[in-house]
């Protein structure tokens, strides 16, 4: 078994008792393509050990012949609560600890609220919010046993718009957020970390026939559903954010003492979460008198 190069601090400075994991071992959820791939090859590329897990783990030779056993290829269904105990289990056994574990998994079908059957929203809910919750509660007794580690969630900055044909998803990814932002307040008493990630629009499959399914609208909206349909078969492929370098970014975060706890990714995501904000504030403020009135009369 390989172990990671660890230094203690005290080593470099004399006194703290914190650790610098020049090593660390990776669980990555969803790997097979897009962020996922790009996020092992670049934790890889920084001397990490990776557990990359892929509902059909067959597509990682170039790594393995790179990498060696630095790579650690592993069948993972997020949807399956048992398989996520076993991909955990696996990685911890093969690289003697955990230290990062990536919710990247994901996927969107588009259509309306009344045009999706309930079979495609349990589906996305399954992957993109249960997946989630299956693969951190697994890794949360391994972490807090060892007293450190880091779980990122990749979400989405859609989470914080509601756009029309993207309910089932969005909805997913929002409750992905307040999730990780309990999850986060539990386990910082206890040294682990949380990071929210919110990118924006990226240049991968997910918008492409293999990820995305587009289901049968109903005529009456063709407006607003058919409209955004439109506009995202035209933005596949020319997404503005690089995969490549979100990987690196979420790399670095992961090296970080004192990491974010949110993280928004990429310029559009940036305009977004910004105008999202000014909308929210906005909109309590117009209705401020209203929200106020159901309270009881103070007293005197
Ligand atoms: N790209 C963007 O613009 C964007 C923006 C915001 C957020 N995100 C989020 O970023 C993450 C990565 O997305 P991406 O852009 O890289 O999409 P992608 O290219 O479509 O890749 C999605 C990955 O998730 C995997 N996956 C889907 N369902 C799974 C399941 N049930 N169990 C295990 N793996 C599963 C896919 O595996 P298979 O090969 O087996 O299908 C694939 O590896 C997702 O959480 C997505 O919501 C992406």
């Amino acid at each position: 078994m390989r172990q990671g190069l660890v230094i203690t601090e005290q080593f470099l400075n004399g006194y703290s008792s914190d650790w610098i994991v020049m090593s660390q071992a990776w669980m990555i959820t969803g790997s097979s393509r897009g962020l996922g791939r790009r996020l092992a090859e670049a934790a890889l590329a920084a001397d990490h050990r990776v557990a990359v897990t892929a509902r059909r783990p067959d597509g990682f030779s170039d790594l393995e012949r790179v990498y060696g056993e630095r790579v650690l290829p592993v069948t993972l269904d997020v949807t399956d609560p048992a398989a996520a105990a076993r991909a955990v289990e696996r990685t911890t056994e093969a690289f003697g600890r955990l230290d990062v574990v990536v919710n990247n998994a994901g996927q969107a079908d588009l259509g309306s609220v009344e045009d999706t059957p309930p079979e495609s929203f349990a589906a996305q809910i399954a992957t993109n919010f249960w997946g989630v919750v299956h693969v951190t509660r697994a890794a949360l007794p391994i972490l807090r046993r060892q007293g450190a580690g880091h779980i990122i969630q990749i979400s989405s900055l859609g989470s914080r718009m509601g756009t029309p044909g993207l309910g089932a998803y969005q909805a997913a990814k929002a409750a992905v957020n307040t999730f990780s932002l309990s999850l986060a307040k539990e386990i910082r008493p206890l040294g682990l970390k949380v990071t929210l990630v919110e990118p924006g629009d990226l240049r991968t499959d997910i918008l492409g026939s293999d990820s995305m399914t587009v289901l049968p609208r109903t005529e009456a909206y063709e407006e607003a559903v058919g409209a955004v349909a439109a506009r995202l078969a035209q933005h596949h492929g020319k997404q503005p954010g690089d995969p490549r370098r979100a990987a690196s970014v979420i790399v670095e975060v992961a090296r970080m003492a004192e990491p974010p706890e949110r993280l928004v990714l990429g310029s559009d995501a940036l305009s977004f979460a910004e105008a999202a904000t000014r909308e929210l504030a906005a909109s309590d403020a117009r209705w401020r008198d209203l929200s106020a009135s159901v309270d009881f009369p103070v007293d005197g």
